[in-house]
C-alpha cells in the first residue's frame, strides 16, 4: 500500500544519508525483527551490508537453510554462516541447569559474532573494514532498556542480552526499525518482500532448542526434537478451525515441542520399545505476560501423536500440556 511505501523509501534514503559508502555488519538470527532489519538495509545498501548468522545447531528443523535461501537465494544479500554448533554442544556438555545453558549459549553467541564482527572490522584485501553494527531494535525494545525491565526484581528467565556490543566493537548503531511496533515491522517485512510465513512467524528464544530440551542438551535429543517439532508445526499449519477460517498456528500465539530426556515403555507391533518422551506446548496470549494453554482439537492432537510416534524412531510417547502461565512459564525451562 501507498503508506508503507512511502515508508520504505523514507527509511532507505535516510539509511543511505546515514551510512554513505561505508560498510554496515547485521547479526541475523532468522527472528523476524533482524530479518526485517536486514531485508530493508539490503534495499538502500545492498552489498555494502554483510549478516553475520550463527548457527548454533539448537535451530529448528532447516532453519539455517531456509534462512540462508531466503536472504542469499532471493534477496542476493552478502551473508557469512557461522556453522558453531560443535563448538556450543561442546560447552553445553554436562550442564543441565536452565540459567546456566542461557548463561553459555547466550555468552557464546556474543564471542562468536563479535569475532566474525572483528574480521569484517578489519577488511581484506581490496575491502574496507565495517564501521556500521545494525540492529534490529524495535520500539519496544527501546521502552524495555529505558528502566521499566530493569526495575522488575526477580530475573525469571534471563534474556539475551547484546546491549554494549557497538561499543565494545568500536562500531556505529545503525537501528533503522527504532520508532516501530511489531506489527508494522511485521507490515515492513511483507512490502520487502519477505515470506509471510517468515514474518508472522511465532516467536522463538534466542537460546533456541538449548532450553526445550530439558536438562543436559546432547546432539541426539535436538535431532530427535527438531523432527517432532516439525511435524507439530506442520499440523498446526494443515488443521482449519471452521468458525473463524485461520489455521491453528495462526490461532495460537506460541507453539513448540518439548523433548523430555526419560524413557517410557511402549509396543511396536511384536516387540517392546524403551523410548523417549516428548510434550507438545502450544498457548494462546496477548503479551506473553500469562496465558492460556491452547484448546486444540483432538483431531490435530491425534494426527501429531500418531505421525510423530511413526516417524521419529526413538520417541514413543506423546504428551499434551494442560498448564497454564502463571504459575507455568511457557518454555519448560
Ligand atoms: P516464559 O517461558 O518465561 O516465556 O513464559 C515468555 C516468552 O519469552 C520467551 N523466552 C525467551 N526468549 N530468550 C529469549 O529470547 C530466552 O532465554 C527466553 N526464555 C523465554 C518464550 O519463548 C516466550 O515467548
Amino acid at each position: 500500500d501507498w503508506v508503507m511505501r512511502d515508508h520504505i523509501a523514507e527509511a532507505v534514503e535516510q539509511i543511505r544519508q546515514q551510512v554513505g559508502d561505508e560498510e554496515v555488519i547485521l547479526g541475523l538470527s532468522g527472528g523476524v525483527d533482524s530479518s526485517v532489519a536486514a531485508a530493508l538495509i539490503h534495499r538502500a545498501i545492498g552489498d555494502q551490508l554483510t549478516c553475520v548468522f550463527v548457527d548454533h545447531g539448537l535451530l529448528r528443523l532447516n532453519e539455517g537453510d531456509m534462512v540462508m535461501d531466503m536472504f542469499v537465494g532471493k534477496l542476493h544479500a552478502k551473508v557469512i554462516r557461522v556453522d558453531a554448533s560443535d563448538l556450543f554442544l561442546g560447552k553445553l556438555a554436562g550442564v543441565s541447569e536452565p540459567e546456566a545453558k542461557r548463561k553459555i549459549i547466550g555468552g557464546l553467541f556474543v564471542d562468536v559474532f563479535k569475532a566474525e564482527a572483528a574480521k569484517l572490522k578489519a577488511g581484506n584485501a581490496g575491502h574496507k573494514g565495517a564501521t556500521f553494527l545494525a540492529q534490529g531494535t524495535i520500539y519496544p525494545d527501546v521502552i524495555e532498556s529505558g528502566g521499566a525491565k530493569s526495575k522488575k526484581a526477580v530475573t525469571i528467565k534471563s534474556h539475551h542480552n547484546v546491549g554494549g556490543l557497538p561499543e565494545q566493537l568500536g562500531l556505529k548503531l545503525l537501528e533503522p526499525l527504532r520508532d516501530l511496533f511489531k506489527d508494522e515491522v511485521r507490515e515492513l517485512g511483507v512490502a520487502l518482500g519477505l515470506p509471510p510465513e517468515m514474518v508472522y512467524r511465532h516467536p522463538f528464544p534466542g537460546p533456541g532448542l538449548g532450553v526445550r530440551i530439558l536438562g543436559e542438551v546432547k546432539k541426539e535429543y535436538a535431532d530427535l526434537l527438531r523432527r517432532a517439532d516439525a511435524i507439530f508445526i506442520e499440523e498446526l499449519r494443515n488443521f482449519t478451525d471452521e468458525a473463524t477460517g485461520k489455521t491453528w498456528y495462526d490461532l495460537t500465539s506460541q507453539a513448540f515441542t518439548v523433548f523430555l530426556p526419560v524413557k517410557s515403555v511402549g509396543v511396536m507391533g511384536d516387540g517392546r520399545t524403551y523410548d523417549y518422551v516428548v510434550a507438545l506446548r502450544a498457548v494462546q496470549t496477548s503479551d506473553f505476560m500469562t496465558a492460556d494453554w491452547a484448546e486444540l482439537p483432538y483431531a490435530l492432537l491425534k494426527k501429531v501423536s500418531g505421525r510423530i510416534i511413526n516417524e521419529v524412531r526413538g520417541i514413543n510417547r506423546v504428551t499434551y500440556d494442560v498448564s497454564s502461565k502463571p504459575p507455568a512459564t511457557i518454555e519448560w525451562e
